[in-house]
């Protein structure tokens, strides 16, 4: 595509004129702090092309964006294993929700969900330090942006450990079913720091080349993996938005409540979009629009 750079200029100045941003998450003060009306958008291409508009070099907290991250690690490290613990069905319920959990004694449907993502952490950690499973995640996420200027804000960590009330209890009670091997609060801690990850829209989108299938792109999961993950992105990456967001953009995706999206167009692109407010599922809002008119432009949908 060589008319990327007017296409992704055109898209920011109509999100910005649409000025329909939502609310950022409210639960974490540092997200609930952030103006909503920022944007930014950046596509790197299969042929090495990096195009972005917008506030695209701006730091944002990614995250649920790091379970695909978290799940990439794990499954490096325990391969299949994971799935007799967690499911792989799209859940069709909020982020943090309990509901499924009881009928379906502790495993989690899928490692998108908080509670598929806490036993995906705690299955990394394999009774290691939380340092140390932590180290995995970012090197692998620096690996894959082939950029060591990615870190974690450990204060926004630490006030989600004091407001993630939800999350503490989906640990307990994953803990119940013995789903988890790790103390919960070993499990919490670890998983809130690599949610407290922060990136830049070019930096994310420079990570997504791995899931992309580009050749010559950093290489961090076996090509099978690069698949499955991509799978359950597309059925599960927006929780109990994925079909819309299967309907509107067609790619698989994953959000995160900080306002990131990473998007796949296999063999093509990889797409992150930030706008910090979120729509009724927790998921950007003006991203999610940005995406859809991103994919009607360019056809870049896998259907
Ligand atoms: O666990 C939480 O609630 C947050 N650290 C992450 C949730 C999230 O990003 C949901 N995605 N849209």
């Amino acid at each position: 595509m060589s008319d990327l750079r007017p296409l992704l200029e055109d898209i920011t100045d109509r999100i910005y004129r649409e000025a329909d941003w939502g609310q950022p998450a409210q639960y974490i003060r540092e997200l609930a702090e952030v103006d909503p009306s920022q944007f930014a958008i950046c596509v790197c291409t299969e042929d090495g092309r990096m195009i972005s508009a917008g506030l695209a070099e701006r730091r944002f907290s990614i995250q649920s964006v790091s379970k695909v991250f978290a799940l990439m690690a794990t499954l490096g490290r325990i391969g299949g294993q994971l799935w007799s613990r967690v499911g792989r069905e799209p859940s069709g319920t909020s982020f943090d929700s309990v509901v499924l959990l009881e009928s379906e004694r502790g495993r989690p449907r899928n490692p998108f969900v908080n509670a598929g993502a806490l036993v995906t952490t705690d299955a990394l950690l394999s009774g290691r330090e939380p340092k140390l499973a932590l180290a995995e995640v970012l090197s692998l996420v620096r690996a894959a942006a082939e950029d060591d200027d990615i870190h974690m804000n450990a204060k926004v960590a630490k006030s989600e450990e004091r407001t993630g009330s939800r999350n503490k209890a989906l640990a307990h009670y994953l803990a119940s079913f013995g789903n988890l091997i790790n103390p919960p609060e070993m499990t919490l801690g670890t998983y809130f720091h690599q949610c407290a990850i922060e990136m830049t829209t070019s930096q994310l989108a420079r990570a997504g080349r791995c899931l992309a299938g580009f050749e010559g792109a950093p290489s961090v999961v076996s090509t099978l993996n690069v698949r499955r993950v991509n799978a359950l992105m597309m059925t599960c990456g927006h929780y109990d938005g994925s079909g819309d967001f299967a309907f509107q953009v067609g790619l698989p995706g994953k959000s995160g409540v900080g306002g990131g999206i990473l998007i796949i167009a296999p063999k093509v692109a990889s797409i992150a979009i930030w706008s910090p407010g979120l729509n009724d599922y927790g998921n950007s809002k003006a991203g999610t629009r940005a995406a859809a008119l991103l994919s009607q432009a360019t056809g870049w949908s896998v259907f």
